[in-house]
């Protein structure tokens, strides 16, 4: 089955991961499941989707047409059931073990098709785990995307131990084939490539702000000015979710115990206290008045 041949598509979890791996996969003509646990996260990804595709509409990459066939492509539900027929299925559920681990038992109860790549997009979550949670670890690979999805070319793919090769090309010619990205691959450790180079970096600048070394502007603006990153440290904490840079944080200290990949204090108070970064308002900055908020 190569990349043509996957034409139905299932995505699990619709926040800013799984709203964009459902709208790239659309925008390659394929049909797409959508399935989140309630109608309201559900609603968000929709409104999410539907902002994303009026962005690529005003800056001229899709007509109107396609816009709302896009859309049409993509059926949102909250059974899980509703997979069967899918013959790829990418979770993106929240960055938590035990939650990608029941997804993957019931993806291997609910999928038919003998053949079905059952992938996931953590970012740092052992593959071999949820390979080994179904009955069938051969066909279970990592294709992590980057945010935003629509617009970062990059997926890593993963192997586990007892993925197939087979497996992985497959997963890997749809990324690259139908979806149009570029791929790299990496062994299944924490973090893969990216995130083992990347979070280190964004720990460091949140533990400048906690020394008060510098404001996260001037952080920003450093590495901005300074190193031509298309944005800061902070501002990028925040668009990626402080929630989910935390959880990979751990998940690379828990497996490689090196106190630089440890999540500083001020990062988990942001977490308790909602400061969950842009989706949510306000982190490092604030969204509803471009205010700042204090370390
Ligand atoms: N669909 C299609 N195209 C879109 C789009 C969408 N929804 N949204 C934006 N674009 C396009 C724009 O049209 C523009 O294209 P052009 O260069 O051809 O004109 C381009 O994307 C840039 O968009 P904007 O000009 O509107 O916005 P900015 O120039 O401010 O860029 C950004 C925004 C793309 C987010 C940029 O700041 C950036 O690249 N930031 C870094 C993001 C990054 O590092 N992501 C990785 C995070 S790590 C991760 O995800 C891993 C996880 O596991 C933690």
């Amino acid at each position: 089955m190569g990349a043509e041949e996957i034409q139905r598509v299932g995505v699990v979890g619709c926040g800013l991961m799984g709203s964009g791996i459902a709208e790239v996969c659309a925008r390659a003509g394929r049909s797409v499941v959508l399935v989140e646990v309630d109608a309201r996260a559900l609603a968000r990804g929709r409104s999410r989707i539907e902002a994303s595709l009026r962005r690529a509409a005003s800056a001229g990459k899709l007509s109107e047409d396609e816009c709302g066939e896009t859309l049409a492509r993509i059926e949102l539900g909250t059974d899980i059931g509703a997979l069967g027929d899918r013959q790829l299925v990418v979770e993106a559920v929240v960055e938590a073990g035990p939650e990608k681990v029941r997804v993957f038992e019931a993806l291997d109860k609910v999928v038919e098709a003998h053949d079905a790549l059952l992938t996931s997009n953590t970012s740092s979550i052992p593959i071999v785990k949820l390979a080994t949670a179904t009955q069938r670890p051969e066909q279970v690979v990592g294709l992590h995307f980057f945010n935003p999805v629509p617009v970062m070319p990059l997926v890593e793919v993963v192997a586990s131990l007892l993925s197939s090769e087979e497996s992985v090309g497959r997963a890997e010619g749809f990324a690259v084939d139908a979806l149009g990205k570029s791929a790299i691959r990496s062994k299944d450790r924490a973090g893969f490539v990216v995130n083992a180079l990347l979070i280190p970096y964004l720990l460091s600048a949140i533990r400048m702000v906690e020394s008060g070394f510098a404001s996260p502007r001037d952080i920003d603006a450093g590495m901005v000015e300074g190193c031509a990153h298309p944005m800061g440290p902070l501002a990028l904490a925040d668009l990626i979710g402080l929630d989910t840079t935390a959880a990979v944080a751990n998940s690379l200290y828990e497996e490689f115990k090196e106190p630089l990949y440890a999540p500083p204090p001020l990062l988990a108070r942001m977490v308790d206290a909602g400061l969950l970064g842009r989706k949510a308002g306000r982190g490092f900055y604030d969204y509803t008045d471009g205010g700042e908020v204090e370390g």
